[in-house]
């Protein structure tokens, strides 16, 4: 039995790698109490986009089990061309998921953990998709931050990798989703033919988070259907 902390674990993806992950001990992260507490795990509400955040967890995880690996399951998704993003929202987007992703990696670099940590890109960090500008930069330091850092902390025995999604079925894209129109469209751009759903990821994340995967570091997985590669028509 390892012990695994998935942040942001009341999203779509978080809540479905809980599941993936039965068996093992889990800490878990996320930003409301009375949501998270209700999980059956132990649990910390905190919002770590901020520096108060992530010494929250820094405090509370000196009370837990060593980490045999983490995933960070927090993001966001803002869908607008450069010129109609104002400055707070660009700011917000880079908070959300790039400042939170920098934060954890100094708290686990920081704990005692061997093992792996997982980071959740996007397809867009890699491919040139309209509107998606501050998602895409955001995701894109991701992508650097974990080669980076798997380099830095190889030695202490500790791998770095992200997946890389494409559309997949949360909350995050209910709402884009529920037009059929946008539905169809969007299923037809992944070669696959369908939409990812969070199973498609939380399945990507355990394996990397596994020591079946113990010999990668550094890599980004994408679970996309195709998109990011692939052209079938
Ligand atoms: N779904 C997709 O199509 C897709 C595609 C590419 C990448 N991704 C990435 O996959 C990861 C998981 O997303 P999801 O699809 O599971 O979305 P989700 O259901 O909306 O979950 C997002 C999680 O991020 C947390 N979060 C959002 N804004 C936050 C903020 N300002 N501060 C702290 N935490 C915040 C939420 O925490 P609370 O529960 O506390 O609200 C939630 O647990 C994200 O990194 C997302 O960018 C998703």
């Amino acid at each position: 039995m390892a012990h695994y902390l998935i942040t942001g674990a009341a999203g779509g993806i978080g809540r479905t790698l809980i599941s993936h992950l039965a068996g093992h001990e889990l800490t878990l992260v996320g930003r409301t109490a009375a949501t998270i507490s209700a999980l059956g795990h132990p649990s910390l509400a905190a919002d770590l986009t901020t520096e108060a955040g992530a010494a929250e967890l820094e405090a509370f995880l000196s009370t837990r089990p060593p980490l045999d690996g983490a995933a960070h399951c927090v993001g966001s998704l803002l869908l607008k061309p450069a010129h109609r993003l104002t400055f707070a929202e660009w700011r917000g987007v880079q908070a959300t998921n790039l400042d939170s992703a920098f934060l954890l990696l100094q708290v686990l670099a920081k704990v005692p953990m061997r093992g792996s940590l997982v980071f959740v890109s996007s397809v867009a960090a890699g491919l040139g998709l309209a509107n998606h500008e501050a998602i895409a930069a955001a995701k894109a330091g991701i992508e650097g931050l974990v080669r980076s850092a798997a380099a830095s902390y190889a030695a202490s025995g500790l791998r770095i990798n992200a997946v890389a999604p494409a559309l997949t079925e949360t909350p995050l894209t209910a709402g884009m989703v529920a037009n059929e129109q946008i539905r169809k469209a969007v299923t037809a751009m992944h070669p696959l033919g369908r939409l990812g759903t969070p199973d498609d990821q939380a399945a990507a994340i355990a394996w990397l988070l596994s020591p079946a995967s113990s010999w990668i570091t550094g890599q980004v997985l994408a679970v996309d259907g195709g998109l990011r590669t692939v052209r079938a028509k």
